[in-house]
């Protein structure tokens, strides 16, 4: 019997017109342009504002673009999955707002709560469905509004974060294209370090939970720190060793843009050239799981069918992996 691979068609992102800059967040807390750029590596972040706007109306964004470019007419979407930490609402699923906001009646959807792997994940999920044969059109967005969860006084973690949405179209192919292998981790110790202690069932929403802040980001930033750039280079690393890639066959390393050290760090440890690192960290900051579909949008110019590509993410939880796929397409 022929495989079935699962390959990206398309990719679209959208990023919210308001740009936070680093002089701004300056003016809010004790920062500066040149900490933020030697330290993390952002120059501005976008952020979403607007009553009653949340990450399905920037997904939604994505996702028309996505559509109009694939040709693709709505009925034709088999499954709808949403990698995000900041849904609109604690449930439904923000893919079921996406989906009902677009029209799209024949998918189901739901959403991967994995922090900054989360479109890792959804991918990963979204690509075992096509290869069982019975899904042919997925779309896949990585979205999160995390203006929404941060603390606008607290300097080690405001200046790291924006908001931000990418979707990819995936579909069935017989090609040697596609995804070709997928390494997932997870490790729940990692909870400690990164997580938003209040809104959930054990510390339900109060006025003190209110009053203490505990709705926003806690980030224990250097365990965290120390932790993405050993898993990020090690899984990546071992992906590279798997399939035999030397550097030289590498046209790209997609990372997570969570900090430009954790990047350069895994670069380094892949032997690649900066040339062969998508990086868009200093434009979006960390839009978390908007990054790698929101790299790939970047690029999206760069990239020629059959291209060998290595996703690489680390996030809370601690959540991590890699998926190494061959390019689908060259673009017009
Ligand atoms: O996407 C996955 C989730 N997140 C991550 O991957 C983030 C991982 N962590 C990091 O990127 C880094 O740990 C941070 C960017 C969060 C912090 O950078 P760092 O180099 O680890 O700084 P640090 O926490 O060791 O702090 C060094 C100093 C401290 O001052 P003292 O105690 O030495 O006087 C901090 O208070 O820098 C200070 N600091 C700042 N100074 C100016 C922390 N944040 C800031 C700031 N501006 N924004």
């Amino acid at each position: 019997m022929t495989k079935i691979n699962a390959v990206i068609t398309g990719v679209q992102g959208y990023v919210p017109e308001y740009i936070l800059t680093n002089d701004e967040l300056a003016n809010m807390m004790d920062t500066s342009d040149e900490w933020i750029m030697s330290r993390i590596g952002i120059k501005t972040r976008h952020l979403l504002k607007g009553e009653g706007l949340g990450t399905s109306d920037m997904a939604v964004e994505a996702v028309k673009g996505l559509l109009k470019k694939t040709n693709t007419s709505v009925d034709e979407i088999d499954v709808l999955i949403c990698g995000t930490v900041t849904p609109d609402m604690p449930f439904p699923a923000t893919a079921n707002i996406i989906s009902d906001k677009l029209g799209i009646k024949n998918a189901f959807s739901f959403d991967i709560n994995a922090a900054c792997s989360g479109f890792l994940y959804s991918l990963e999920t979204a690509s075992k469905f096509i290869e069982s044969g019975k899904y042919k059109k997925i779309i896949v967005v990585g979205a999160d509004k995390m203006s929404s969860i941060i603390d606008y006084s607290e300097r080690n973690v405001a200046p790291i974060f924006g908001d931000g949405a990418g979707a990819v179209m995936l579909e069935a192919t017989t090609e040697d294209i596609g995804i070709v292998d997928t390494m997932m981790h997870t490790d729940g110790v990692g909870r400690q370090y990164l997580h938003q202690k209040a809104g959930g069932s054990v510390k339900p929403a109060s006025h003190e939970t209110v009053d203490a802040k505990e709705h926003f980001v806690y980030q224990d930033g250097q365990h965290v720190f120390k932790w993405a750039v050993s898993k990020m280079a090690d899984v990546s690393v071992e992906m590279m060793e798997r399939h035999n890639i030397t550097p030289k066959d590498l046209a790209w390393l997609v990372p997570h843009q969570a900090n430009m050290r954790i990047i350069d760090a895994t670069a380094k440890r892949m032997g690649l050239e900066r040339e062969q690192v998508m990086i868009n960290i200093e434009k979006y900051g960390n839009t978390t799981s908007g990054t790698l579909p929101l790299c790939l949008w970047d690029y999206e110019k760069q990239l020629k069918k059959g291209d060998k590509l290595i996703l690489s993410a680390f996030g809370g939880g601690f959540t991590w992996g890699a998926i190494y796929l061959k390019w689908g397409y060259n673009t017009k």
